[in-house]
């Protein structure tokens, strides 16, 4: 009997344990991808058909998408910003929604890191050159995913 509530109580401190540190991952992934998009981490990248790389000042994604971080619609979004890329919530990215002309699509993982490294929306068509190309590892990709989406996986 008192092993059973032995072993009972560590299959629940281990399964605690694992939540936190699931947690902990989730959080530093988000923490991660909020620096990159922010332009704090530098990201590699190049305009379409450009061999030399961008500075990392140029590819910071908040130069051109408004900060996922900031208020809805109506919030003083400065015109420059708005006209350059759409905001990047949560809804944007993953509800269905005919995007450039081509039919609805909405995004995943995969088709979000599809999109920074060549251009190609999940309906497959290109976005405008305006869109830097991004040469991220997959680590890199899904940390902004996560800081986006705010999902743990
Ligand atoms: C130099 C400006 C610029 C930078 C920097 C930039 N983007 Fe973009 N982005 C654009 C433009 C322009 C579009 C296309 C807008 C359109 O087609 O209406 C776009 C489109 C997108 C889309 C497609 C949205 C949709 O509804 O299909 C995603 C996703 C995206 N950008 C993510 C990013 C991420 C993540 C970064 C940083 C890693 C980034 N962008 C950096 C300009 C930029």
């Amino acid at each position: 009997m008192r092993l059973a509530s032995a072993v009972i109580g560590a299959v629940v401190a281990a399964g605690v344990l694992a939540s936190v540190a699931a947690w902990l991952g989730a959080t530093r992934g988000d923490a991660e991808g909020e620096r990159a998009f922010d332009g704090r981490s530098p990201l590699s990248a190049r305009i379409d058909g450009h061999e030399t790389p961008l500075p990392a000042q140029a590819s910071a994604c908040a130069n051109c998408h408004w900060p996922s971080a900031s208020p809805a619609a109506g919030d003083g979004t400065p015109a420059a910003l708005a006209s350059l890329g759409p905001r990047l919530t949560r809804a944007v990215l993953l509800e269905p929604a005919a995007r450039r002309g081509g039919p609805p699509s909405r995004y995943d993982e995969a088709a979000f890191c599809r999109l920074l490294r060549t251009g190609q929306d999940p309906a497959g068509v290109m976005l405008p050159r305006a869109m830097p190309r991004y040469d991220l590892s997959d680590a890199a990709c899904t940390q902004l995913w996560r800081h986006l989406t705010g999902r743990a996986r």
